[in-house]
């Protein structure tokens, strides 16, 4: 399991600006209450996330056992949240786990991306997975519609069974296409927005296809639940993590930087700053007043930022809170050779393991963080492995409803993505929109 290491979110003799402990109590009643409004919402059945751990998965892993064993590559076709948990998961995990087969993630309407991908992967063996909750969405269908048209030329015969489909279980364009052409399809479910469903088929379907063990990402999802069940503050890291979040964001912390010591954690961190920014950065409260609220995640990368960022971090403006992700064991690893005993200058780093130099700078960046007074936190990974990766995931998720309860918004919906959508149906010339 996932370890939360917050004392840096608290006051000390070095973190002048920090919470003091004794604070947390007086926010017992808004803790209660936003626990209450999520119980309420849960009743109403629209936060099924927290129930994807007791998902079946048949379906899903008795499709992956009859594919044509030929396919070694899946590209997936989605955006937003139907397409950063799979980027996030399978980057997590292909290495340490030594995945089998390849996942391309095609989230963007730029040709240039798409001609890469095409030009790197084989379409003989590639399964393509089209993913949209709506189904409307503009550069999904884009994507769609290039690769079914190039899929059908190539492979007139069979090019039915090189695409699936992840979508709506009833409504929607794509349901269609899927009844008309009989495509496999899969369920995005309508009790999950789409940055809470990396858990659904959404996220599962690519992780299967991947050699993933979709069954360990859950079963690590549910104990986070489970943890985060009580509105005990000590026993529930979403909810401590969540308020501390929310106390600073209220004293001007308006940035949270996610800053992973592990290439791998990268596109986690990519995953929490849709999950963060749409879901909490809102013009009106629930009860419709503007109240224009916040905090820009920012994702950095350790060590490497150490080198661009932390001098900023350090010694700029007071307006960040910072969370670290790190492992603490890497099963592919290297010894630094000693190559000059001789020398001081390098020798110190001789017969030590790449992984510890990593995690001694990751120690440093804190010390020194909190010696300036910036308030930070630590996720420790005991090892990248699906229950420790499917944990951080619920963790994040109720952290993130938890906080849009405290701060009075809805965690759930998007109005601000809405005005761009219209403007590119104009622009393109949909019909309707003029
Ligand atoms: O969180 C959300 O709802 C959005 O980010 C969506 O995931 C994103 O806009 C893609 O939508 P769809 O799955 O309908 O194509």
């Amino acid at each position: 399991m996932i370890r939360f290491e917050h004392q840096n979110l608290l006051y000390s003799k070095d973190l002048r600006t920090a919470i003091e402990p004794a604070r947390l109590k007086d926010y017992t009643e808004a803790v209660l209450n936003a626990h209450a409004e999520i119980q309420a919402d849960r009743r109403a059945d629209i936060l099924g996330f927290y129930d994807l751990p007791q998902k079946d998965i048949f379906p899903i892993t008795d499709f992956m056992s009859k594919i044509d064993p030929k396919f070694d590559t899946m590209l997936v076709l989605g955006i937003g949240g139907s397409a950063l948990g799979n980027k996030a998961l399978y980057n997590a995990l292909k290495t340490e786990r030594n995945l089998p087969r390849k996942v391309y993630v095609y989230d963007n309407v730029d040709p240039i991306f798409l001609h890469e991908i095409l030009r790197e992967i084989n379409l003989e063996t590639t399964l393509v997975n089209v993913i949209t909750k709506s189904g409307t969405t503009a550069e999904t269908m884009a994507g769609y519609m290039i690769m079914a048209d190039l899929l059908q030329r190539r492979f007139p015969n069979d090019y039915h069974q090189r695409m699936i489909i992840t979508t709506d279980r009833e409504k929607g364009f794509l349901r269609q296409v899927i009844k008309d052409e009989g495509y496999p399809s899969f369920i995005v479910p309508d009790n999950v927005g789409g940055r809470f469903s990396v858990l659904t088929d959404v996220g599962l379907v690519s992780s299967a296809f991947a050699g993933i063990d979709i069954d360990g990402l859950l079963q690590g999802a549910g104990e986070m639940a489970e943890l985060c069940a009580e509105a005990d503050l000590m026993h529930n890291p979403a909810y401590l993590n969540g308020l501390l979040h929310y106390l600073y964001m209220r004293e001007g912390k308006n940035i949270s930087v996610m800053m992973p010591y592990a290439n791998a954690l990268y596109d986690m961190a990519d995953w929490y700053r849709q999950l963060w920014a749409e879901s909490l950065g809102k013009r009106r409260d629930v009860k419709g007043r503007e109240i224009f609220v916040g905090q820009t995640p920012v994702k950095a990368l350790g060590t490497t930022d150490q080198h661009s960022q932390v001098q900023l971090y350090t010694e700029g403006p007071y307006d960040k809170v910072f969370t670290f992700l790190s492992v603490d064991n890497f099963d592919t690893d290297f010894i630094i050779p000693n190559l000059h005993p001789e020398r001081e200058e390098v020798s110190y780093l001789g017969g030590k393991p790449l992984s510890k130099l990593l995690n001694a700078e990751r120690k440093a960046t804190e010390i020194a963080l909190t010696q300036a007074g910036r308030p930070n936190c630590n996720i420790i990974f005991p090892r990248l492995d699906e229950p420790s990766i499917g944990a951080f995931i619920m963790m994040y998720e109720i952290q993130t409803v938890f906080t849009g309860k405290l701060l009075h918004i809805n965690p759930l919906d998007q109005p601000g993505v809405e005005a761009g959508k219209i403007a590119t149906y104009q622009l393109m010339g949909k019909k309707g929109y003029n």
